[in-house]
């Protein structure tokens, strides 16, 4: 049976620029060596990507009634998601991220939500109250009364929520108390727990500190080109990421929460749905953009077998 996923999240258009040689200072421009807009934002991400590994996806969100909205809304729609919860409004903008990444796939992005701002606990409770979902995933680029509202009224319903918890801020986990998994990437760690993850001993001080505050049933921490790193209260484990020519890493965060929420929702083990998750991160670091970097489940299976053979 294919799960049932709610998304709720950010939908935003990016501005990716490439081959950016260095951060700029105030006052200065620096040549870049090219652009790409694309469809992005973290909630159409794992929407989009969660879509392509085959569960039945809707997405709640909101976008301005404006051409990069409809874009947005347009592309979700060609991969299967409903979208009949998700606002236009013609008092907003559409979301813009601007995303600057350098040669080593690595990037930094500013971020200007507009419509993503008015995501309201009342669009949440619509799709709620009137579908039934396996699962919750939800990140943070809306307002945090969004963000708790969802995980308390997924609660009522005894549907597990999945955090993303990025962008990095510091929320307050002891609304999330009891959230099936919360899983950042570094600098979402460091930002809710004051600790630059440089190695596994960090990992394990970051991820004991989040599961004391959240009481969450895992916590799993996305530590980039290091791998995974899983706390379940008891045992640790870190997954090691696998090898590739990184180009871009936007959207990687975001493939993996997906590929893995699908795969917990087919009933596969943690410790196998963290490993093909990983798989699906880093095919998504080979391509550029956001959503059309995200991998099908067969290029994932394939990109998986290759590296059995190469191991
Ligand atoms: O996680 C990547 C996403 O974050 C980008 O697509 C951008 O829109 C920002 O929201």
């Amino acid at each position: 049976k294919q799960p049932n996923i709610l998304v709720v999240g950010s939908m935003n258009m990016d501005l990716n620029l490439y081959g950016i040689p260095r951060i700029s200072q105030f006052g200065e421009s620096v040549g870049c060596e090219a652009y790409k807009y694309a469809t992005g934002g973290k909630g159409a991400n794992q929407a989009y990507a969660a879509a392509l590994q085959g569960a039945n996806v809707t997405m709640v969100g909101r976008v301005g009634n404006d051409h990069n909205g409809h874009s947005l809304i347009t592309e979700l729609e060609r991969v299967g998601i409903h979208t009949g919860y998700i606002v236009a409004d013609k008092n907003d903008q559409t979301g813009l991220a601007t995303i600057m990444v350098d040669d080593l796939g690595r990037y930094f992005s500013y971020v200007s939500l507009g419509a993503n701002n008015k995501l309201s606990p009342e669009d949440v409770e619509k799709a709620l109250s009137e579908m039934s979902f396996d699962m919750v995933l939800m990140q943070l680029e809306m307002p945090l009364e969004t963000v708790y509202r969802t995980y308390e009224l997924a609660r009522e319903r005894n549907i597990p929520v999945f955090l993303d918890a990025g962008p990095a801020m510091n929320i307050s986990l002891d609304r999330l108390k009891g959230i099936y998994i919360i899983s950042p990437n570094e600098a979402e760690t460091e930002a809710l727990t004051g600790i630059a993850v440089e190695n596994e001993t960090d990992a394990m001080e970051a991820a004991r500190q989040l599961y004391e505050r959240a009481n969450p049933e895992y916590v799993i921490l996305k530590m980039g080109s290091r791998g995974a790193f899983l706390y379940d209260g008891k045992t640790a484990k870190m997954y090691p990421a696998y090898k590739v020519n990184a180009i871009d890493s936007t959207g990687a965060g975001d493939t993996f929460n997906a590929a893995l929420v699908n795969k917990i929702c087919l009933g596969e083990s943690l410790d196998d749905a963290i490993q093909y998750a990983s798989g699906a991160a880093a095919f998504c670091v080979t391509r550029k953009g956001a959503q059309i970097s995200i991998p099908t489940a067969e290029e994932v299976e394939k990109f998986l077998q290759n590296q059995l053979i190469i191991d």
